[in-house]
């Protein structure tokens, strides 16, 4: 597998910055409980909250995984919401939306809370390989069915703390290769 550079994390930064003006303006007066998916949203997470004009509240669900026993399309809830959720203004943050299974177990697990507002934050949708409908309200990027890594996304729990998103390819050169930058 070949890693190539395919979102710069400068261009990573402007797309969070445009999400986080659309929610700023949409939830001005408000005070939403945000929600991130366990584990892939945390980086993407911490900094959108972080470009969030009001006061936020932060929870986490996580789900069971069901990659490499894909073709079940199982997927629960491991840890579900923790805080009361009826009648809050839910933001629901998740790193990317594949099959949509995932998110959705999430969206209905939270809808049966009875929130006052439920919406859907994705940083990337890959909307070739989708198994069930999904309506994402913020939008980052649009990728075609590529693996992707960096940024919060994994391989085998590694590369998450790349600060740009790669897709992993079949080929024989690695143009654009796997660098971690020491800064510190
Ligand atoms: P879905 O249920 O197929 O939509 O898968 C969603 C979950 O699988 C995401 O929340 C990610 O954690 C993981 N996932 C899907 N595609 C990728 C990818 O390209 N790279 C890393 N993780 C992925
Ligand atoms: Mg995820």
């Amino acid at each position: 597998m070949v890693p190539r550079l395919l979102i710069r994390h400068q261009e990573i930064e402007t797309a969070v910055g445009n999400l986080a003006a659309r929610i700023n303006q949409d939830y001005s007066g408000k005070n939403p409980l945000v929600v991130g998916v366990l584990k892939g949203s945390f980086i993407f997470m911490a900094d959108l909250v972080r470009l969030l004009g009001f006061p936020v509240e932060v929870e986490f669900v996580r789900l069971s995984s069901y990659r490499g026993s894909e073709s079940s399309g199982k997927v629960a809830m491991v840890n579900g919401l923790r805080s009361p959720a009826r009648a809050r203004d839910i933001l629901v943050v998740e790193d990317i939306v594949d099959t949509g299974l995932s998110i959705s177990c999430v969206m209905a697990h939270l809808s049966r809370k009875k929130p006052a507002s439920l919406k859907l934050c994705a940083l990337v949708d890959k909307p070739s390989r989708r198994r069930v409908p999904v309506t994402i309200d913020y939008l980052g990027f649009t990728v075609p069915d590529r693996f992707l890594v960096g940024y919060g996304l994994d391989f085998n729990e590694k590369f998450r703390n790349l600060p740009d998103i790669y897709s992993l390819e079949e080929g024989d050169s690695a143009p654009g290769a796997i660098t971690f930058v020491r800064r510190y």
